[in-house]
């Protein structure tokens, strides 16, 4: 902090940018993970496997979720403090696994909150490194998206492709009952049947054309197996973890001041704003292993 006090000519405001960005770009963490709930366990199961060199802390605002059918507003001010949260905790990067936070939440913090809170800092989601490989995925050029009624409002996976491939058609489905049947452990059950054929239906009776399906929500991967007997024959069916995985991989390639930054310890601290034990019992679900994590509050 000696650097602040040699000159006397520095403004008090240029004194505290100065502060600022030499605690910053000395400052190493974890990366951050940010979901609703559970389901961003699915991404960091892939980012553990693709990056496993990185700590990692994981947040789920469990008291809050789900977040499909909320509005814009709530979903993005829950997003925020999520993120004040874990940059607070030390984070310099944080992951919305979340994709209904992505598509409600992302573009505001990056674009009005982020330059005022820490513009060394990255909030990076899930969408962009989904779509970007859409291409060489599907041959007919129609693709399904399945999401939670907030991402399929939101519109946003039909803006980002219309970006990149402006030809592509793109037919969207939500399926609001598949966050509920995966949450009660009813994802091998009978009722699960009867929801995961109802929207993959609809969504086929929208455009039959398409070859290649997004489960653009965090809890569908549990529902892979049913999904994939009710899609007809041929149908790609992609799951995000391990695409979010690979771009962030290269991300860090071409960010090595951010690659710095970040603690290399291999471990992962998962928080939870509703009760510890109880998102310790379901979190195996996603995991498939022990875990144990700590309350936090959000506001
Ligand atoms: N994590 C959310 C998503 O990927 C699903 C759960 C929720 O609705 O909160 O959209």
């Amino acid at each position: 902090m000696s650097i602040l006090v040699e000159s006397n000519s520095m403004t008090d405001n240029l004194k505290y940018r100065v502060a600022e960005a030499y605690a910053s770009a000395i400052s190493v963490g974890p990366i951050g993970v940010f979901d609703s709930g559970y389901g961003g366990l699915t991404i960091l199961r892939d980012l553990r496997k693709t990056l496993p060199e990185y700590d990692y802390l994981y947040l789920g605002d469990n008291a809050r979720a789900p977040y499909g059918s909320r509005s814009f507003e709530v979903i993005y001010r829950y997003t925020l403090e999520a993120v004040k949260e874990l940059f607070g905790r030390g984070c310099p990067l944080v992951i919305l696994a979340c994709n209904t936070a992505s598509a409600k939440a992302l573009r505001t913090i990056q674009q009005k909150d982020l330059p005022g809170i820490d513009p060394t800092r990255r909030v990076l989601g899930v969408i962009r490194p989904t779509v970007e490989i859409l291409d060489k995925v599907s041959k007919s050029g129609h693709v399904g998206i399945l999401g939670t009624p907030g991402t399929v409002a939101s519109e946003s996976y039909v803006i980002e492709t219309a970006k990149l491939f402006p030809e592509m058609k793109v037919a969207q489905q939500d399926c609001p009952l598949w966050v509920p049947i995966v949450e009660n452990s009813e994802a091998d059950g009978v009722g699960a049947d009867y929801f995961v054929k109802k929207y993959i239906d609809m969504l086929m009776s929208k455009d039959s054309d398409v070859d290649t399906l997004v489960l653009a929500c965090t809890h569908y991967p549990l529902l892979i197996d049913k999904i994939r007997k009710y899609t007809p024959e041929g149908m790609k069916i992609l799951e995000q973890g391990h695409l979010v995985a690979e771009s962030l991989k290269d991300y860090l390639k071409r960010h090595p001041e951010m690659e710095r930054r970040l603690s290399k310890g291999g471990t992962a601290e998962f928080l939870t704003s509703e009760n510890p034990e109880k998102f310790d019992s379901l979190a195996s679900l996603f995991t498939h292993h022990p875990v144990k994590s700590h309350r936090c509050t959000l506001d």
